[in-house]
């Protein structure tokens, strides 16, 4: 089913966007998408591979071009960490409906994030928590700006975390 309007998940790295938007979209009987899926269908190449070729600021304009194209379309949508750096993508993100962060505390997520920091170009080769720290810094105050709705994710499943996102949507209604 397509949805009035899009459900946007925003937030760091081992938040869960990708397992709870699908959660919730099985909650609403919507669709899910990924936007990391979307970049590496339309590369031909993981995300890695795309930082490796293209660097990050090739990786980032992939992520603009991908969340245009992806917006707009009823879905419940899942997106990386960093898309709140482009204010490009902030505005597209703040006019949508409904925008949506899921928080953690930086030590929860780096327990989450320990055995997946390979698959992560900005996490490899690096101290998890200190980078999670460096980056929470830059990026919470966007992700602030940015979102409609904060959900803290923090001992939480995600079917309890599409749950509280359900009961906050309604609450906007
Ligand atoms: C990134 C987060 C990743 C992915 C890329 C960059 C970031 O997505 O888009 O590795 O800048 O935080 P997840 O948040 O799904 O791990």
């Amino acid at each position: 089913m397509l949805l009035e309007n899009d459900i946007i998940l925003i937030g760091p790295m081992g938040s869960g966007k990708s397992t709870v938007a699908h959660a919730l979209a099985r909650l609403l009987a919507a669709t899910p998408v990924d936007l990391d899926a979307v970049i590496e269908k339309e590369a031909g190449k993981t995300i890695s591979a795309i930082f490796e070729a293209e660097g990050e600021a090739g990786f980032r304009l992939r992520e603009h071009q991908a969340l245009q194209a992806t917006l707009g379309q009823g879905r419940v949508v899942a997106t990386g960490g960093g898309v709140v750096l482009d204010p490009r993508n902030r505005m597209l993100l703040r006019r949508a409906q409904t925008c949506i962060w899921l928080d953690a505390p930086t030590d929860v997520l780096a327990a989450r994030l320990q055995s997946e920091a390979m698959k992560r170009p900005l996490l490899a080769n690096e101290n998890i928590e200190a980078k999670l720290i460096a980056l929470d810094r830059i990026r919470r105050p966007l992700y602030e700006e940015t979102a409609h709705i904060r959900i803290d994710t923090q001992a939480a499943a995600p079917d309890q975390i599409a749950v509280k996102i359900e009961a906050a949507l309604l609450e906007r209604t």
